[in-house]
């Protein structure tokens, strides 16, 4: 009878021991305790190109001298580049993965930055993958930084940056045809405003498309009309991947090359992203501060 009570008397305080130990580790659960993580994700479309790894490191090694006590991740929106890459080795995350390995890491804040142009179909597929890791209450903070064209002063910087890259021995009588990649989607207008914003301080440059407008075509009309007779060809991607490769410089019927070359225009060709040239670059790297200044 005495030894019962007093066994009880030992297990109290065991118990009560017990629960205090709980409390400390679902608290360290419940994110109260968790200490604050801040990671950047930095998401493009993709190129399974050699050449494109370019722009990448470029932008990478940009962001680490910026950023550098931030740990940086990276995710390609292009399940057609993941497979292919993923064929030679390369293991390239989307960005709903890397966001979930990110939690997984420990992550509370995170500052996805979009390497797109302008805010088109896949930056607002983004948007909604960040929105959902909101919503699920993934992190404690999650942000989407703005791509290349978003406010006027991206603009402005982004015709410096473009003056810059016309090659030296060009003649101002001679075009510079931007290739931008276009879309359905109503940002497609940023295009035309660029090269309304370009043209005030250079009449010749153009900005085409390929898959939106202005086309290839509409371009085309204007350079015959002006009379141009020579056209340096530039694309107004990050990368210099497939469409400039084939759709601008190639030597099929269709390529931008062929059909200025038909009109009687002399083309050459400039095989160099936007994310080749550090004054782009920079556009972007100082686009993640805008979420991180909401993450102290
Ligand atoms: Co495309």
């Amino acid at each position: 009878m005495l030894s019962m009570k007093k066994n009880i008397l030992i297990s109290i305080p065991a118990i009560f021991m017990s629960f205090c130990l709980c409390a400390v580790v679902l608290a360290g659960d419940h994110g109260h305790k968790t200490p604050k993580k801040v990671g950047i994700l930095l998401v493009a479309f993709g190129s399974s190109l050699p050449g494109a790894q370019v722009s990448f490191d470029n932008i990478e090694n940009t962001t680490k001298a910026a950023y550098p006590d931030i740990p940086l991740r990276w995710a390609y929106t292009s399940h057609i580049i993941r497979k292919k890459l993923a064929k030679q080795g390369r293991h390239l995350d989307s960005p709903e993965v890397a966001l979930a390995k990110m939690q997984d890491e420990g992550f509370t804040h995170v500052a996805v930055q979009s390497l797109h142009t302008i805010g088109g179909a896949e930056y607002h597929d983004l948007r909604r993958t960040v929105g959902a890791f909101k919503a699920i209450g993934g992190f404690q903070r999650i942000l989407l930084g703005n791509p290349l064209l978003a406010t006027q002063q991206d603009m402005q910087l982004a015709v410096a940056a473009t003056l810059k890259t016309i090659p030296q021995d060009r003649q101002k009588s001679d075009a510079v045809v931007l290739m931008g990649h276009g879309t359905h989607h109503p940002s497609n207008a940023f295009y035309a405003a660029l090269m309304w914003q370009l043209q005030l301080k250079d009449p010749n440059v153009f900005i085409g498309t390929v898959e939106g407008y202005p086309a290839a075509d509409d371009i085309r009309e204007i350079l015959l009309q002006k009379k141009i007779k020579k056209a340096y060809l530039m694309p107004f991607m990050s990368v210099a991947g497939d469409h400039a490769k084939n759709d601008m410089a190639g030597d099929e019927d269709d390529s931008w090359k062929s059909i200025f070359t038909k009109a009687g225009i002399q083309c050459v060709p400039i095989l160099k992203g936007t994310a080749e040239y550090p004054d782009f670059v920079d556009i972007w790297v100082s686009h993640i501060r805008g979420p991180l200044s909401h993450f102290d």
